[in-house]
């Protein structure tokens, strides 16, 4: 059985708001309410949701580049080993920091212009690990090859790569540390769909080769189907539906998640399918509707989810499978069943 290697609990984040009216205090706004979950070496957890909804701030909030609110996060370092990694002291976090890495969207922008592709990739190294030069350039030049970078550029400066080099250079720096979790924040998302392709493989092959353990944060519902062990959604910083990828996609239990799928393609021209077009507009974090925050836009919605708050409740038998939906056992909903229509 795989070894648990995070229990994410109970995250908040709050974020202060800007103050509108002269001498009033502002509300902080809830940006991530109550997030849980366990994560499993070697595993790839995806987080879904529309703009705006916490994917990000979540994943800041895990590699502590910001400070949650509140919550735990129960790193398994080693056997046996369990430390909370967001609320340990300094000299604890130097000890952890190099096992979660984080690589980012814009692979234009996440990297230093006025460093070379090699500082880049070495700068972790240096301030986690007391290495020789020598030893750092060994490093250097064997993650380089793994992520498929050519060792005689290491000296040139990012602007002289290609976006998918760049975010080639950015698994390195990511990698050089031999992190067992990365969270990759819409990795992928600013690439052409070949160089995606790429990208993805090579990092289901460090997964593969390192055991390495993902946190996929992304939108393109398409490569999360591909890639993942385990989906959660999320609407406005909270977790409304969370399972296993075939679960989520071949039998979502929450109005929302159908909604997403609805508008992933099925690559089948003999299948039709109706895209479920959301009606208003994305709730205003600082001013959350009442009850079920989605009621707003469901197509399902009762009078009892204008005011009920639902609960993220297990479904049926499935221990990994959770609604916050009142009707979740009750609703037959839409999957995107990808693999069925193509096998059709
Ligand atoms: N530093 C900040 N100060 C105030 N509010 C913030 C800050 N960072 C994020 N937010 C707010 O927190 C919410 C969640 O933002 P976040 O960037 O985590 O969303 P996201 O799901 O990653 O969106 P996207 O898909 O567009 O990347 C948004 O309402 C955003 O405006
Ligand atoms: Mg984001």
């Amino acid at each position: 059985m795989a070894k648990e290697i995070l229990n994410v609990k109970n995250i908040d984040k709050e974020f202060k708001a800007k103050s509108t009216k002269l001498f009033s205090r502002p509300k902080p706004i809830k940006v991530l309410k109550d997030i849980s979950f366990d994560l499993y070496e070697g595993e790839t957890l995806s987080i879904v949701g529309e703009s705006g909804c916490g994917k990000t701030t979540l994943g800041r909030c895990i590699v502590k580049g910001i400070d949650a609110t509140s919550g735990v996060v129960n790193y398994h370092a080693e056997k046996n080993e369990k430390v909370d990694y967001l609320n340990m002291n300094r000299e604890e976090y130097k000890k952890y920091r190099k096992d979660i890495q984080m690589i980012f969207q814009d692979p234009y922008s996440s990297l230093s212009p006025r460093m070379s592709v090699y500082d880049i990739i070495a700068e972790p190294l240096i301030t986690n690990f007391n290495l020789t030069k020598n030893e750092a350039n060994e490093k250097v030049a064997n993650i380089a090859e793994k992520v498929g970078l050519n060792v005689n550029y290491l000296k040139r400066y990012p602007h002289a790569f290609s976006g998918g080099q760049r975010q080639r250079i950015a698994i390195a720096r990511a990698l050089i540390t031999q992190p067992k979790v990365i969270v990759c924040d819409e990795a992928v998302s600013a690439l052409d769909v070949s160089i995606q392709a790429q990208i993805i493989n090579l990092l289901i092959d460090l997964q593969k080769e390192f055991g390495i353990t993902y946190i996929f944060i992304s939108h393109d519902l398409s490569v999360v189907q591909t890639i993942s062990d385990k989906v959660v959604v999320m609407h406005l910083g909270k977790i409304v539906e969370m399972a296993s990828v075939e679960e989520i996609f071949n039998h979502p239990k929450h109005p929302y998640t159908e909604a997403l799928l609805s508008a992933v393609p099925i690559p089948d021209p003999n299948v039709e399918k109706e895209r479920i077009i959301l009606e208003g507009e994305v709730p205003n974090p600082a001013n959350p509707p009442s009850g079920c925050e989605f009621h707003p836009r469901c197509p399902y919605k009762t009078d009892k989810c204008t005011i009920d708050i639902p609960n993220l409740a297990q479904i049926g038998e499935d221990q990994e499978h959770f609604s916050a939906c009142h009707y979740a056992n009750e609703l037959k909903l839409k999957g995107a069943r990808i693999e069925d229509a193509t096998n059709e």
